[in-house]
């Protein structure tokens, strides 16, 4: 096969660009490691009022519990005031020596898997997902086991939770079956050591790496040489392999994924037990986005005649919303009058707080409001508003468990 001259110089100026590209990536990769050391990534820490309002009772049992000594076992910092600077850590087994239970499901309710995706880029996946899971694990004492699967080797949410090791193993390293296993080593426990703690205590998470943009490729090629449903058929399956030993130490896992329905997304929906799409809501993206659901239906198909559950919930989300704006009011409403009741209450609305938070890989939980590169208020105003979403997305997710349902009923 001869190249033609002027495909072999375009072929040129793409190795000259890849080298130049690599060199920038590499020099970001090493900003962003500089900044970014999980070790050095701190949640902010809470008063006595927040900790109280968190436990659910006031400054002042929490003042008298101290003076009976009830938590001299914790190590409880203070801060240059002088006063009590609680860890969430600290207020979780406060939590438990005040007999408050933790509230996770039983075994016999269902895992929470959701997908977070959607086939436009840049419509707010990662930082909607991002600062839920935060939002969930930090603004209430009933202490939900949050799993966040990295699934975009672009690495984003790994970049907003990063993983407490060095050289951590990816989830494309466990679905490429990349891992040898040494002689004492079982899989399951290769797996749940690689779901990482992060800076909050009760999120763990497996990220993704660059090498996992390989999985495509390999995929790809692995299944041009085999014919066949059976044998396709694992190819599916791979990132429930990788959660089914890990699913009674979770309550929940969010999955964050690329714009793109390609072989790790296909693994998404496999594993997936519900489904999150964000909508920005401006008028090329929700074109976009009407024709990402057409296809999706096609890809559901697949994996339906694969043996998937069904979804429990498909709920669109509609993020950075611009209130006042015009154009994107009228959007909503046209999503809202296409999809009702799938369309969550309330939207993530833009948010300068978002905003800066995301600019230094934060979520609007991190931070305490005096951090914040963002005004104290916009920082509240967002923060009650993810609430929101939160409680209603929460309800969603216990409404799927038996147990709660039960003590629902009970109360
Ligand atoms: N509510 C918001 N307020 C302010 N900025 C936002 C908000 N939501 C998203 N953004 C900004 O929009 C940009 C894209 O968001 P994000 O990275 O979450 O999108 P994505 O769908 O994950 O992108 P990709 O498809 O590349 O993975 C980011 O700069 C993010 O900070
Ligand atoms: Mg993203």
């Amino acid at each position: 096969m001869t190249i033609k001259k002027s495909a072999l110089d375009t072929y040129k100026l793409l190795k000259a660009t890849a080298t130049v590209a690599e060199q920038s990536l590499e020099g970001r990769i090493q900003h962003y490691r500089a900044h970014i050391k999980a070790e050095d990534k701190e949640l902010r820490t809470y008063t006595q009022k927040a900790a109280a309002d968190l436990l659910g009772c006031n400054n002042r049992t929490l003042k008298r519990k101290h003076d009976q000594g009830d938590f001299d076992i914790l190590e409880i910092k203070r801060g240059a005031n002088g006063h009590y600077a609680y860890t969430l850590s600290n207020i979780y087994a406060m939590a438990d020596i005040m007999g408050l239970r933790p509230s996770h499901r039983l075994p016999s309710d269902k895992l929470q898997v959701i997908v977070v995706n959607s086939l436009k880029g840049g419509c707010g996946k990662t930082t909607s997902l991002v600062n839920i899971a935060a939002a969930l694990a930090t603004t209430n004492i009933k202490r939900y086991r949050i799993g966040i699967i990295d699934l975009d080797p672009q690495g984003s949410s790994s970049s907003f939770f990063p993983p407490i090791a060095h050289d951590p193993i990816t989830v494309g390293d466990l679905m490429r079956d990349c891992i040898e296993l040494d002689e004492n080593e079982v899989w399951s426990d290769v797996v749940s050591s690689a779901f990482l703690p992060t800076h909050i205590p009760n999120i763990r998470i497996l990220p993704s790496g660059m090498d996992d943009f390989y999985f495509e490729h390999e995929t790809a090629t692995q299944l041009k040489d085999q014919v066949g449903y059976d044998q396709t058929r694992h190819y599916h399956k791979l990132l429930e392999k990788v959660i089914e030993p890990v699913a009674s130490e979770f309550d929940l896992i969010l999955i964050d994924t690329a714009p793109s329905l390609n072989f790790m997304f296909y693994n998404a929906l496999m594993a997936s037990t519900a489904m999150l799409i964000p909508v920005h809501p401006e008028a090329v993206d929700f074109d976009a986005n009407n024709k990402y659901l057409k296809r999706l239906g096609e890809i559901y198909h697949t994996v339906a005649a694969l043996g998937h559950d069904g979804w429990d919930f498909m709920q669109f989300l509609v993020t950075n919303y611009v209130k006042g704006n015009h154009s994107q009011r009228d959007i909503v409403k046209d999503v809202r009058s296409a999809f009702g009741r799938q369309v969550m209450s309330y939207p993530i609305n833009h948010s300068a707080a978002i905003t800066a938070s995301s600019s230094s890989f934060n979520t609007i939980f991190d931070q305490k409001t005096s951090d914040s590169l963002a005004s104290r208020e916009s920082l509240i105003k967002a923060q009650e508003n993810i609430k929101d979403v939160v409680d209603e997305l929460e309800m969603l997710i216990r409404s799927n468990w038996a147990s709660t349902q039960c003590t629902l009923e009970s109360a």
